[in-house]
């Protein structure tokens, strides 16, 4: 691996653009920097918080991380590990990794403690990550994808990429397609992983909560779930080769045993995280929770499965 980028962050919040010495310099958020400007960015409903500066779906906040922490985990037992991408060698040996949208930073601080010889750089347009407590070979950054990302070409061996369909526009994908394989090495791996968040078997209290969401995102957004979409602009990029991908099942709810009972609590969670978008569109606070709670009733009764999907594919060597 070339300079670190960790020692470079801390004194000056560089990162080598090249393998010699040209730098970027990454704006810090303004928020770490001044604490007074929080009130200007951040709007508080109840206890939960939205950040208005940015288009972000989920409070940001630590009930919010603590919901993605766990999610991770539960991933991460279903799937036998954290990533399906051939790079355990690579990441054994040291290699530089970039999570796009990499929220509270669960899967980089879980990753960057299992590789230490690799590097690992998270980037999210909020900034709900850790600031300080993280390991020395981890660092994060408050950057916008869709506005390119602040690193130079071909840095990373395998850049991840989880959970972002409703973040992103359909029409959006293959701008963050060119920017990923921009910065990564010829012969790199990308991963995206995501889920269907209509469930099988989904009973009719969360198909209710779910169209509702799905509404919102669509008319105040434009973003739709359309992971179809997302791959096949993957594809037509003509920058990735070797497309695989994998699915597997979640049981949802505590008829699954223990991981139901977790998939369970990070569900109601989900919605509860939703409640102030929810809450927006005239839904009382007193109907908001009969809603959730009839569907929190209903996982025992209608034994709902979710799948999610692993997409790994790896840069052209030459293009
Ligand atoms: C649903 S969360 C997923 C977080 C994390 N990847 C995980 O698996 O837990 C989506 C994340 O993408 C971030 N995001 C949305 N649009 C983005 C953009 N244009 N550039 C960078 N991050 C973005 C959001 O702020 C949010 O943290």
């Amino acid at each position: 691996m070339g300079t670190s980028i960790s020692t470079l962050h801390k004194n000056n919040n560089k990162i080598p653009l090249t393998e010699t010495d040209d730098t970027c310099h990454l704006e810090t958020s303004k928020e770490d920097e001044n604490s007074a400007s929080r009130s200007d960015v951040r709007e508080y409903v109840g206890t939960r918080k939205l950040d208005k500066k940015v288009k972000c779906t989920l409070s940001l906040d630590n009930d919010e991380a603590d919901r993605q922490t766990m999610q991770h985990f539960i991933y991460r037992h279903l799937w036998e590990g954290n990533f399906s991408a051939p790079v355990n060698e690579i990441l054994t040996d040291g290699a530089r990794i970039l999570d796009v949208g990499c929220g509270s930073g669960t899967f980089l601080l879980d990753m960057a403690t299992e590789f230490p010889n690799s590097h690992f750089i998270g980037i999210d347009v909020s900034s709900n990550f850790p600031k300080e407590i993280k390991p020395a070979n981890l660092d994060f950054f408050q950057s916008d994808i869709l506005e390119g990302l602040p690193f130079r070409d071909g840095l990373f061996d395998f850049v991840y990429i989880r959970f972002m369909e409703f973040d992103i526009k359909k029409d959006d994908w293959p701008k963050i397609f060119l920017e990923v394989a921009r910065v990564l090495k010829p012969g790199g791996y990308i991963e995206i992983m995501e889920k269907n968040y209509t469930l099988i078997n989904e009973p009719p209290s969360s198909t209710i909560i779910r169209e509702r969401f799905y509404k919102f995102m669509k008319e105040k957004y434009r973003v739709e779930h359309d992971l179809g979409n997302t791959i096949d602009q993957m594809k037509k990029s003509l920058n990735f080769t070797d497309i695989q991908h994998e699915a597997r099942e979640l049981p949802v709810g505590s008829w699954g045993g223990n991981l139901g009972k977790g998939v369970e609590t990070t569900y109601h969670w989900h919605i509860m995280s939703l409640r102030k978008l929810l809450f927006s569109q005239d839904i009382s606070d007193e109907e908001f929770k009969k809603e959730v709670d009839n569907c929190m009733a209903d996982l025992d009764k209608y034994k709902p499965r979710e799948i999610s999907y692993r997409y790994w594919a790896k840069k052209v060597q030459n293009n």
